[in-house]
């Protein structure tokens, strides 16, 4: 596999991925269609003082979409929301070292994913009447 561009990172997340699963009653959920492939993936967060305090996701994507989704969840759980917001689809693949060009479009999955989990989690402190 390494000849057609894959990183060691990748395979190891692709083949042992973290935080696969779904967590009931989450604080936020996000839920992405990719346009490019159709495929779809689903990230639930909890928060507790607007610290991801655990993290898990399911897809139907590709092994890429596994990987990039993988690694997000690590990346984001510990981080306060406003940070995890930040984290794009190039940070994603940095943390992987790297994907082929032409699978960059999957690593937007999970970034986006999560980012609808934080914007939900952030609409319902809101309805609340919470202040973040
Ligand atoms: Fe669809 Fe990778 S080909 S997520």
């Amino acid at each position: 596999m390494a000849q057609i561009g894959y990183s060691k990172k990748v395979l190891d997340h692709f083949t042992n991925p973290r935080n696969v699963g779904v967590i009931e009653a989450p604080d936020g959920y996000g839920k992405v269609g990719n346009p490019v492939c159709g495929d779809l993936m689903e990230i639930f967060i909890k928060v507790k003082d607007d610290i991801i305090t655990d993290i898990k996701f399911r897809t139907f994507g590709c092994g890429s979409a596994i990987a990039t989704s993988s690694m997000v969840t690590e990346m984001a759980k510990g981080m306060h929301v406003d940070e995890a917001l930040k984290i794009t689809r190039n940070d994603v693949a940095d943390e992987l070292e790297g994907l082929p060009p032409k699978k960059m479009h999957c690593s937007n999955l999970a970034s986006d994913a999560l980012h609808e989990a934080i914007k939900d989690y952030e609409g319902k402190v809101k309805d609340k009447g919470l202040t973040k």
